[in-house]
């Protein structure tokens, strides 16, 4: 199955104005490729960020949304407000909100399925923390955080969501998943989906997280099961964000030239 390549560049709490302003003109010089790019930024900057983008191949994201859908909930922001302001996607269940603001896995489910509501695309986050990996229960952990996901959206709600395995280990620590170690979970991400619905395993883009870096984004997204990145620290320097986007239409053109050997072209 030949899947699209995505990178995802999430800007978490950085940026003012005039930094928005340099990386965003620097996005916009992206060659045309075949890879989706998506810039993720904080609420506050959706209208800069939407004025600047509008009109070129690149789409916008949040990176949280309410599970609510309006009202009494200050502090809150709801995903028709996202979409007013031409998100496409929003981030859900990232471990930085699972850590530090409660998100539950149902609350994470909540917010994807109010994503879906909305019109948005809910780019679900997974991963096991180190001491998960070490006792032996990283695959266990992350089939709890999809399996919560899954009922509450379906397999029908997932054909219309991107996940993210994201270990929390590798994020902004510099240490990467190994291409084997996050290819085998990859692999268990898309069989865990499939035994619900082949053709939206098959279909579904799932990213990797986690100090993905110019240096190390080919050998990943040459994986078979990652469809592209979520980048975290390097989506802020635009040269190694331009170079990490190279990666990925490399690795899309590759993938296709082999799937086009194979199949006897
Ligand atoms: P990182 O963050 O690339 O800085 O590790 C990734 C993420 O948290 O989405």
């Amino acid at each position: 199955m030949q899947r699209r390549k995505h990178v995802v560049g999430n800007w978490k709490m950085n940026g003012d104005l005039a930094a928005n302003d340099a990386l965003l003109s620097a996005c916009l010089g992206l060659p045309r490729s075949e890879v989706a790019v998506d810039l993720c930024v904080p609420f506050p900057y959706l209208a800069q960020a939407a004025a600047r983008l509008a009109g070129s191949a690149i789409s916008l994201g949040a990176q949280d949304v309410s599970e609510f859908e309006c009202g009494a909930y200050t502090g809150e922001v709801a995903g028709s407000m996202l979409k007013e302001f031409g998100c496409r996607h929003a981030i859900v269940g990232h471990s930085e909100r699972r850590t530090w603001f409660g998100d539950t896995d149902d609350r994470v489910a909540a917010k994807a399925a109010r994503s879906i509501a909305a019109g948005l695309i809910p780019i679900v986050c997974v991963g096991e923390t180190l001491l998960e990996r070490e006792q032996g229960r990283a695959e266990e952990v992350v089939a709890r955080q999809l399996d919560a996901v899954l009922e509450r959206i379906g397999a029908a709600g997932m054909a219309g969501s991107m996940l993210a395995y994201e270990p929390v280990w590798a994020i902004g620590t510099g240490r990467t998943a190994s291409p084997e170690e996050a290819q085998a979970m990859h692999a268990m991400i898309r069989a865990h989906v499939r035994e619900h619905d082949a053709r939206v395993a098959a279909e579904l883009v799932v990213l990797y997280g986690g100090s993905v870096k110019s240096s190390n984004a080919a050998s990943l997204f040459a994986c078979d099961d990652i469809d592209g990145g979520l980048i975290g620290g390097a989506s802020l320097m635009a040269d190694d964000f331009l170079r990490i986007v190279d990666a990925a239409a490399r690795a899309g053109i590759e993938a296709k030239a082999e799937a086009f050997a194979s199949a006897g072209g």
